[in-house]
């Protein structure tokens, strides 16, 4: 149900900045980056801005290259991308013991493809947070037309310290990231009220690796907007959706910034110094003092 064709990725480029602001958000987000001349503490305070920019700037050409979900999954050889990530969703759901009407949360979701996935799968009712208004908006048009409004939707916040607060004693958090951060302690008495079950990193593992569809060596009938020739023919239709109009000021800079991005991906997955794919299950004790 993704907006897939050309003209909805031009149209949807930019999410909430106003088209003829697309090009001046560029260049801000740019300017964030060390590369770009930025500075570490200006991008640490302005974050929220960055991600954000980021999202609008982005989604329209995740939806066209990637799907509804943007995450990576641990992949079976002969198994589609789609196939792979929508197990993974079941994988999710299976962990965290989802049950008939249970009452889940999605932090950072997207526009919604693992929530309505995962809604599906074990019938339950998930609520999305997200701080990008415009992946909201799509989210929820998403959700009508596919059906599943009636027991999903979207809340606009930023929201990683609400995990804990808001999961029930017993209940389960599971998450699936990039990377861990540094910031991680393991002596400190909070990051430790909520107890991990299991962690792995499902790359390591995978019989088909993460970054495959986005290495230009290789090709993809059913990935194919993701091969060598599929991001050529895009860099080029945007080219010239930008020219006529159709496509705001801009778009090819996004467009550059996202190639480098899986340059950096593919280098990183194939001297396995980087993951997309760290997993881990962990649960909230049933009260302070207990396991
Ligand atoms: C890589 S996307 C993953 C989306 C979704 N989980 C999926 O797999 O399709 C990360 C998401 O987290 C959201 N996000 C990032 N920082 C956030 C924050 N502090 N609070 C809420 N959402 C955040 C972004 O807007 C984006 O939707």
């Amino acid at each position: 149900m993704s907006k897939d064709g050309a003209f909805d990725l031009a149209s949807g480029l930019g999410g909430k900045i106003e088209k003829k602001q697309v090009l001046s958000a560029v260049d801000k987000y740019e300017k964030y980056h060390v590369s770009f001349g930025g500075e570490e503490e200006e991008r640490k305070a302005n974050y929220t801005d960055m991600v954000n920019k980021y999202y609008d700037l982005v989604t329209s050409f995740y939806e066209f290259g990637w799907g509804e979900s943007f995450h990576f999954a641990h992949r079976w050889k002969g198994e589609s991308l789609r196939e792979s990530i929508k197990r993974h969703e079941h994988f999710l759901a299976l962990q965290l013991g989802l049950k008939r009407g249970q009452k889940v949360l999605d932090v950072g979701c997207g526009i919604g493809g693992p929530l309505r996935e995962i809604a599906r799968f074990s019938s339950t009712c998930v609520t999305g947070l997200n701080n990008n208004e415009y992946q909201i908006s799509r989210g929820t048009e998403v959700n009508r037309i596919t059906g599943v409004d009636k027991t999903c939707n979207f809340v606009k916040l930023g929201c990683y310290q609400e995990i804990y607060r808001v999961l029930k004693p017993g209940q389960y958090f599971a998450a699936y990231e990039w990377c861990m951060t540094a910031s991680f302690d393991p002596n400190n008495q909070d990051h430790q009220k909520i107890k991990v079950i299991w962690d792995k990193d499902l790359a390591a593992d995978s019989p088909v690796p993460w970054y495959l569809p986005l290495d230009k060596s290789h090709f993809s009938l059913t990935g194919f907007r993701l091969t060598a020739i599929g991001r050529f023919i895009t860099k080029n239709m945007v080219k010239a959706l930008e020219f006529v109009g159709l496509a705001p000021e801009g778009s090819q800079r996004v467009q550059n910034f996202l190639e480098k991005a899986a340059e950096g991906l593919v280098e990183g997955g194939k001297r396995e110094i980087f993951t997309p794919m760290y997993f881990f299950l962990a649960r909230k004790p049933l009260a302070a003092n207990q396991e």
